[in-house]
């Protein structure tokens, strides 16, 4: 059956560069997406740059330009960057752009129209160093209750008071230490309260998620749910589409979380067929998945913010929330400022993508915050693709070259283990699939590398430049099923190395019944025999760690 597979992965804020921190959350969305094609199923990636809202304007007063030039620029390094490694994005876009501005401005008057965005007042605390609305845990200040100067604005930790933010004494803001002030105003607040009975039943339902996926939701549900604001006093944003608001802004976080749905349908007007997002956002057809790839911070806005609007607009709801931890730099407390992290362009310039992208996937951050080092970096990617893979690679069709003229030899398996291994890459199709699915990335990884090991062992057991003197025909053997588990490897990689797995599909191709497109298909290929390959090369070197 074929599936309609939508990939959303989280909107990055063009401020700065992407570092390997940001990559590492991200790459998970490319080899999902390259899987979900090989199967046949119906994708749509989409996704873009975050460009209002603080982090932006505050690195625009500091050069003194206007927000909009500084995530342009940082967006056109985006786009630069993700085509390094490969990403397969279907449309990359920001929020920045009409599109976007005009959509979400829709979509705005729709919950309006329904009642769902509502008039309301409110004490909003505010910074005006920041300028922006400060939340309650963002506040800092004395506890009336028991003077220590450590409380926040939504409770004292030493004495374990409940508080609102006017009742610190002397709040100030926890990002820049600026005085707070506090003003009645009249905002738009959308009601994630009337969700909240469908909310709960629904996440009840999904225990297929992440560990974290499932513990920050519980938290705020636990919490209750509270309507929130969706209106701004700032000029960078969306402007509210309403007589009277002309002095708001949406709420960035709110607009951002409508990227997934406007890339999707300014994806479908530039396909030339302005109705072909639906199929991937129908809430009711079975076949349609949806996948949201984002880092741990950003759970709770998937899984219910976002949730609730979509239920709003009757439209699929996520499927995997494919929530990751963090990779951290040194000093695990420093590396959320990216002061101390690894830009991206910095390891694009000195290593292979593929290897990057392999690192972060099958040792990266799935599960646990997972450090950083060139060392591990460098010691895995010698083990993993120089040592296991690419050598595996590298010897037999250096042996075919030598032995064969470089032609794949006629010959049936021969013995158990011949076979034991040919099952095994019959069955590695289904249980890496599965496990994609599942999104536990590094378990899939892991058995890909598996099956490069256990051919290798194959291959060492088989020896065919020793049998090739004595037992022609197992020697040969022996190479036709290597070379037919190398050619599942060239497929089964594809996700995770895709510039590799296609220069390995590259050099098998001439063999394969239908060339290249044999590559393009979550099966084994079959090869021909008899038919010359292109000269081998080896994939993966080995590769040391940058000097300083
Ligand atoms: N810009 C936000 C961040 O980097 C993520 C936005 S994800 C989206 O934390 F859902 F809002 F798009
Ligand atoms: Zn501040």
């Amino acid at each position: 059956m074929r599936r309609n597979v939508y990939v959303g992965s989280a909107w990055p804020y063009p401020n700065g560069k992407l570092h390997l921190g940001h990559i590492a959350g991200l790459v998970p969305a490319d080899v999902i997406a390259r899987y979900h094609r090989l199967r046949g199923d119906r994708v749509l990636w989409t996704s873009g740059s975050d460009c209002h809202g603080t982090p932006i304007t505050e690195r625009a007063r500091k050069e003194g330009v206007a927000p909009r030039d500084v995530a342009g620029r940082f967006h056109a390094g985006f786009i630069r960057t993700f085509d390094r490694l490969g990403f397969s994005y279907d449309l990359y876009g920001a929020t920045m752009e009409p599109w976007h501005v005009q959509a979400v401005q829709e979509s705005f008057l729709e919950l309006h129209r329904k009642r769902l965005i509502v008039e309301g007042e409110e004490l909003a605390a505010h910074c005006d160093a920041c300028r922006d609305r400060r939340a309650d845990r963002e506040i800092g200040g004395t506890c009336p209750a028991c003077h220590s100067a450590g409380a926040r604005g939504d409770q004292c930790d030493a004495c374990g008071r409940v508080l609102a933010p006017n009742e610190l004494l002397s709040p100030v803001c926890r990002a820049c230490g600026g005085a707070i002030r506090f003003e009645r105003s009249r905002e738009l607040f959308f009601d994630l309260p009337a969700f909240e009975p469908l909310l709960r039943d629904w996440v009840g339902r999904q225990s297929h998620w992440r560990v974290n996926a499932k513990g920050w939701t519980d938290g705020w549900l636990k919490e209750g749910l509270k309507r929130r604001t969706v209106t701004r006093a700032i000029d960078w944003g969306i402007p509210v589409p309403l007589p009277g608001w002309e002095d708001r802004r949406i709420y960035v976080w709110f607009e951002a979380v409508h990227g997934y749905l406007t890339a999707s349908r300014e994806w479908a007007r530039r396909q030339g067929d302005p109705d072909a997002w639906k199929p991937f956002w129908t809430m009711t057809d079975p076949r349609a998945l949806a996948y949201y790839v984002v880092g741990k911070d950003n759970i709770p806005f998937h899984t219910l913010l976002w949730p609730a609007v979509l239920m709003g607009l009757g439209l699929a709801l996520p499927w995997q929330i494919v929530s990751s931890e963090y990779l951290t730099f040194g000093d695990a407390k420093l590396s959320k400022s990216t002061g101390t992290a690894i830009t991206a362009d910095k390891a694009l310039d000195a290593y292979d993508p593929d290897a990057l992208r392999w690192f972060l996937v099958a040792h990266g951050p799935e599960r646990q915050d997972t450090p950083f080092t060139w060392e591990r970096f460098v010691s895995v990617a010698n083990a993993d693709l120089a040592n296991t893979y690419s050598n595996l690679v590298h010897r037999l069709l250096s042996f075919v070259a030598r032995t064969y003229g470089g032609c794949l030899p006629d010959a049936k398996p021969f013995g158990e283990r011949a076979d034991a291994l040919l099952e095994m890459v019959d069955r590695s199709f289904d249980e890496i699939g599965t496990l994609i699915e599942r999104t536990e990335l590094r378990e899939a990884a892991a058995r890909v590398l598996a099956l490069a090991q256990v051919t290798n062992e194959f291959v060492s057991h088989e020896a065919p430049w020793v049998q090739i003197r004595t037992n022609a025909s197992r020697a040969a053997s022996a190479v036709s099923v290597a070379l037919r588990v190398i050619a599942a490897l060239a497929v089964l990689t594809q996700p995770f190395m895709p510039f590799q797995a296609q220069r390995l599909a590259r050099l098998l191709a001439p063999a394969a019944a239908d060339g290249e497109a044999a590559f393009s298909r979550w099966e084994a290929p079959t090869l021909k025999p008899g038919v010359r390959l292109a000269p081998p090369e080896p994939l993966f070197l080995r590769i040391s760690a940058p000097s300083a």
